[in-house]
C-alpha cells in the first residue's frame, strides 16, 4: 500500500486545500442557507453538527475518497472480526465484543468469545447484587460505605470518568474513590477518612505489575491488615481485575474475588470489561448494560453507515483535514456539561496513547504528522481561562463542543446560559469580528474598558476557527456509551488512515525502565545511609 502522502486522494486533497484554505466560513454560511442541515448527522439521541468547519461538499467527497484509498472499510471489518490487527503485539482488538448483546455469537480462532464475556458479566452482576442487597458485608458484619478503585491509565480514567458522569444514575449510597497517583498523599489522605471495616478495594490492573498501582495496592493492604490483623478477612474487602491471575494470587487476593479480562482488550478501551466493576457497582448492571447498548448502537452505525453519514468517520477525517493540511497540532475537547468534566482527561489517553506514533505498520518512520495534542476542559470555565487563545491566538485549534439539550435539574435558566454560551462561542469562533464591525462596536459603545480607536486592531477577531458541536438529548448510560464509542471509532479511523498501529504503546516503556534504574539509586542511598547509621 502506498504511503499516506503518496495516495492519489491525498494529492487531490492537497490541491483542494490550496483552492479552499482561504475561504471564510462566514461567506460559506452566507451563500449556503441550509448549511447547518447539510453538515449535520444524527443517531438516536446524539446530534453532530459539523457545519462550522472549513469545508464544502467537495472537501467531504475528497476526504471520503481518502478513506476508501486507505482501505478503511476492510480495516474496520478486520477489527470487528477479531483479526490480529495489533500487529506488533500479535493481538486482536475486540473492545467492541465486550458490548455485544448476550445472544450474539462471536467465534474467534475457535474460541466462543461472547460466552467468556457473558460469564464475566454474570460474575460482576453477582457481586453487585451481594453488595447492593447488603448480603456481603465487612469482616465484622458492617454494611459497606466506600469503594476504592486503585488503578492508573485505562484502569482508572474510564471507570472514574463514567462513575462521575453517571452520578445521576447511582443505585447505591456507596461512595466511590479513585486512587491512581503514587504520591502517597493521595491514598493517605483518603484512607485517613475511611473505615477498614466498611471499605471495598478494587485493584484494577491488566498486568498487575504497574508500579504505581501495586505500590498503592500494598499501602491499602497494609492499612487494612493493620486494623483487621488477619489475612482471611481480605476476602470480604479486596477484589482484583486483571489478566494476570498468578500475580493476583501472589498479592493475596482470592481467585474467586478476581475478575478477568483478555489481552485483546487494550487498557484505554477497557471500561466495558470488568475494569468497569466500579461503574457496575455504582450504577447497577442494568445501567452498565445500557452503557454497553449505547456503544453497541454506535458500533453498528460505524460498521454499516456510508462514510458521508458516518459520524466517527467524518470526525476522524475532519481531524486529518486540519492536522495534515492546515498543519494544526492540537484539538480541544470542551464539554458544556458539568458531569462530563473528566471527558478531556479520558480522551487524552484514548487518543494520544493510540495515535501518538511515528512508525507505520510497515515499520517505516512516517513523513507526515499523526496523533494531535488532545486537551480541553469545561467550556464555561475555559471561556475565562484559555478561550482568549482560541479566539485570537496565532494557532488554529479545532474544538469539539459537547452539551446535553436537557439538564438533569429543573434549573432551566442556568442550563440556558450554558447552551447559549456554547452557541455564542462557536458562532464567534466561526464568524469573528472584522475591523469595520469592530469600529462600529467601538463607536456604539464608547466605554472606558480599553475599547478606543488605538486598540481597534487588538479587538479584531479573524474568526474562521472551526468547531464541531455534539449534542446529547440527555446524559444517560446509553447516550454516554454512544459518545465514548464515537470517540473510540474516530481514533480508529485516524490511525487506519495514517496506517499506524493504534493499539500498542511501546512509548510508555522507556520511562518505566529508567524510573526503575533511578529507583535503585534511591534504594542504594537508603541502604548506604542505614549502614552508616548502624556503625
Ligand atoms: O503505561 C501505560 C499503560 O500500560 C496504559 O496503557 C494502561 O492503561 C496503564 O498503563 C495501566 O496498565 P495496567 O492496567 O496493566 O496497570
Amino acid at each position: 500500500m502506498k504511503s499516506f502522502t503518496e495516495l492519489k486522494s491525498y494529492q487531490a486533497l492537497h490541491k483542494h486545500f490550496q483552492e479552499i484554505s482561504n475561504a471564510h466560513m462566514r461567506e460559506m454560511f452566507r451563500f449556503q442557507k441550509n448549511r447547518h442541515k447539510r453538515f449535520s448527522l444524527e443517531i438516536d439521541d446524539l446530534f453532530f453538527d459539523y457545519s462550522k468547519n472549513r469545508i464544502c461538499s467537495e472537501t467531504i467527497d475528497k476526504l471520503c475518497a481518502l478513506a476508501d484509498e486507505s482501505n478503511l472499510k476492510r480495516k474496520i471489518e478486520s477489527m470487528f472480526n477479531g483479526e490480529r490487527i495489533n500487529s506488533t503485539e500479535q493481538r486482536s482488538v475486540l473492545h467492541t465484543a465486550l458490548r455485544l448483546s448476550k445472544d450474539t455469537k462471536l467465534q474467534i480462532e475457535n474460541i466462543d468469545i461472547n460466552s467468556q464475556i457473558q460469564e464475566t458479566l454474570d460474575k460482576m452482576a453477582y457481586l453487585c447484587q451481594k453488595i447492593h442487597t447488603k448480603t456481603l458485608r465487612g469482616y465484622r458484619g458492617n454494611v459497606f460505605t466506600d469503594v476504592v478503585n486503585i488503578g492508573i491509565g485505562g484502569s482508572d480514567l474510564g471507570p472514574k470518568f463514567v462513575v462521575e458522569s453517571l452520578s445521576g444514575f447511582h443505585e447505591t449510597n456507596l461512595n466511590f474513590h479513585f486512587v491512581s497517583n503514587v504520591d502517597p498523599i493521595q491514598i493517605q489522605e483518603l484512607l485517613s477518612k475511611l473505615n477498614p471495616k466498611t471499605t471495598i478495594f478494587i485493584i484494577a490492573s491488566k498486568t498487575f505489575s504497574t508500579l504505581e498501582t501495586m505500590t498503592n495496592a500494598k499501602a491499602a493492604k497494609d492499612w487494612f491488615l493493620a486494623q483487621a490483623q488477619e489475612k482471611r478477612f481480605m476476602k470480604n474487602h479486596f477484589f482484583a481485575v486483571s489478566t494476570n491471575r498468578e500475580a493476583v494470587i501472589q498479592f493475596g487476593i482470592n481467585p474467586n474475588n478476581t475478575f478477568t479480562f483478555w489481552d485483546w482488550v487494550g487498557g484505554r478501551y477497557s471500561l466495558w470489561s470488568s475494569i468497569g466493576l466500579s461503574i457496575a457497582l455504582a450504577v447497577g448492571m442494568k445501567n452498565f448494560k445500557a452503557l454497553h447498548a449505547g456503544a453497541r448502537a454506535m458500533d453498528e452505525h460505524f460498521r454499516h453507515m456510508p462514510w458521508r453519514q458516518n459520524i466517527p468517520v467524518i470526525m476522524g477525517l475532519l481531524g486529518i483535514w486540519y492536522q495534515n493540511f492546515f498543519n494544526t497540532s492540537a484539538h480541544a475537547i470542551l464539554p458544556y456539561c458539568h458531569r462530563l468534566t473528566q471527558l478531556p482527561n479520558y480522551l487524552q489517553q484514548l487518543d494520544m496513547e493510540s495515535n501518538g506514533k511515528s512508525v507505520d505498520l510497515n515499520g517505516t518512520v512516517v513523513n507526515y504528522t499523526t496523533g494531535s495534542v488532545l486537551w480541553g476542559g469545561q467550556g464555561i470555565n475555559g471561556q475565562h481561562a484559555f478561550f482568549q487563545l482560541l479566539h485570537q491566538g496565532t494557532q488554529l485549534i479545532p474544538a469539539d463542543f459537547i452539551a446535553c439539550a436537557n439538564s438533569e435539574t429543573s434549573n432551566n435558566k442556568e442550563h440556558q446560559i450554558q447552551l447559549a454560551s456554547l452557541i455564542g462561542q462557536t458562532e464567534a469562533l466561526m464568524k469573528g469580528r472584522n475591523k469595520e464591525e469592530t469600529q462600529q462596536t467601538v463607536q456604539a459603545t464608547k466605554t472606558s474598558n480599553g475599547e478606543n480607536d488605538d486598540n481597534i486592531q487588538h479587538m479584531v477577531f479573524d474568526g474562521n476557527r472551526p468547531s464541531n458541536t455534539i449534542i446529547l438529548k440527555s446524559l444517560t448510560p446509553k447516550s454516554l456509551g454512544m459518545l465514548i464509542a464515537m470517540y473510540e471509532h474516530k481514533t480508529f479511523v485516524q490511525g487506519a488512515i495514517w496506517n499506524i498501529n493504534s493499539f500498542d504503546q511501546f512509548g510508555v516503556e522507556l520511562g518505566k525502565k529508567v524510573t526503575n534504574q533511578a529507583l535503585s539509586l534511591f534504594e542504594n542511598v537508603d541502604t548506604h545511609s542505614k549502614k552508616q547509621h548502624s556503625h
